[in-house]
C-alpha cells in the first residue's frame, strides 16, 4: 500500500544520546537547527512520539527558514499529551494518532483544541496503517523527529526510507540517557537494520550523516 517517503532526523552526541539523563535534548548547533527548519519546510508532515511532546514540548514549526509549517502528527496511543502542548497550537493542523486504549474524555479534550484524532490500532498505534491514512490525506514526504521509542518502532517495521543524523562533538554519558533508537532491540548484530551511507557533510560544528536503510520500500 502506498505510504509517504519517511525521513528520520535526529541530533545525537558522539556517544549516541539524543537527550541527557536530565532530559536536555538541545544537542544541535545553530547551523544544524537552521538545517532542521529548512527540512521541516520541505515536508508535508512532521511526526513525533508522545514521549517527546511530554519531555520537550516542541512546537514543530518552521521559524529559522522560509516556508510554511508542515502538518504535525503525534503518536499517542493513550491520548496522554496535554491539550495545552505547543504542538497543538493553531500554527498548523495537528493529527493525534491514538489506539483503542485512549479514553474518550481525553480524546474530546484534544478535539476541543482543534486536533484531528485518528484511532488506528488496538493496543498501540498501527504505524503502517497510519502512514497509509496520511498518504490518503496528501502527505507524500514525512519527517520523523523521534524520540527513541518511536524511532525503533518505525525502523523495525521497515517504515523509514532515509536517516539523517547530526553528530554533535560532545559526550554526555548516562546509562539512563535516551539513545537514538530504543525499543526492544535485536539480540544479534547481524539481525540489525543494515544501512547504506549516502552522504557525509559538516554542518557548523556537527557532522551530518545520511543513510538509506537497505530494504527500504520507497
Ligand atoms: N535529539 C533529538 O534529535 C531528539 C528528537 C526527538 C526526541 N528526543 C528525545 O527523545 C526522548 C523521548 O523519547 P521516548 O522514547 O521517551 O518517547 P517517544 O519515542 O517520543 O514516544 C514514545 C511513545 O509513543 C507512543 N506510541 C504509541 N504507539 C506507538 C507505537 N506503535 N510505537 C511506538 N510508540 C508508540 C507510546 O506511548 P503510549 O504507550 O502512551 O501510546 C510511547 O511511549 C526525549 O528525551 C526527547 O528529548 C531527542
Amino acid at each position: 500500500m502506498p505510504r509517504p517517503y519517511v525521513i528520520m532526523n535526529a541530533a545525537m552526541t558522539l556517544d549516541g544520546k539524543i537527550a541527557t539523563k536530565g532530559g536536555d535534548s538541545r544537542i544541535s548547533c545553530s547551523k544544524d537547527l537552521d538545517r532542521l527548519h529548512k527540512l521541516r519546510a520541505s515536508v508535508d508532515a512532521v511526526m513525533v512520539g508522545a514521549g517527546t511532546v511530554l519531555a520537550d514540548d516542541p512546537s514543530l514549526t518552521v521559524r529559522r527558514a522560509k516556508g510554511k509549517n508542515p502538518m504535525r502528527v503525534i503518536i499517542d496511543g493513550t491520548a496522554r499529551v496535554p491539550p495545552g502542548a505547543k504542538a497543538l497550537d493553531n500554527s498548523s493542523k495537528t493529527i493525534v494518532a491514538v489506539s483503542r486504549r485512549a479514553r474518550r474524555d481525553k480524546v474530546k479534550n484534544l478535539q476541543k483544541v482543534g486536533a484531528e484524532v485518528i484511532q488506528v490500532g488496538r493496543d498501540e498505534v498501527n504505524l503502517a496503517l497510519l502512514l497509509k491514512k496520511l498518504y490518503e490525506r496528501g502527505v507524500r514526504r514525512l519527517l520523523l523527529e523521534g524520540g527513541s521509542t518511536l524511532n525503533w518502532a518505525m525502523l523495525s517495521r521497515g517504515l523509514v526510507d532515509e536517516i539523517r543524523i547530526a553528530i554533535s562533538p560532545r559526550i554526555v554519558g548516562g546509562t539512563e540517557a535516551k539513545t537514538l533508537v530504543g525499543g526492544e532491540g535485536f539480540f544479534r548484530v547481524n539481525e540489525g537494520i543494515k544501512l547504506e551511507l549516502l552522504r557525509i557533510s559538516r554542518v557548523g560544528e556537527d557532522l551530518l550523516l545520511t543513510y538509506r536503510p537497505r530494504g527500504s520500500k520507497c
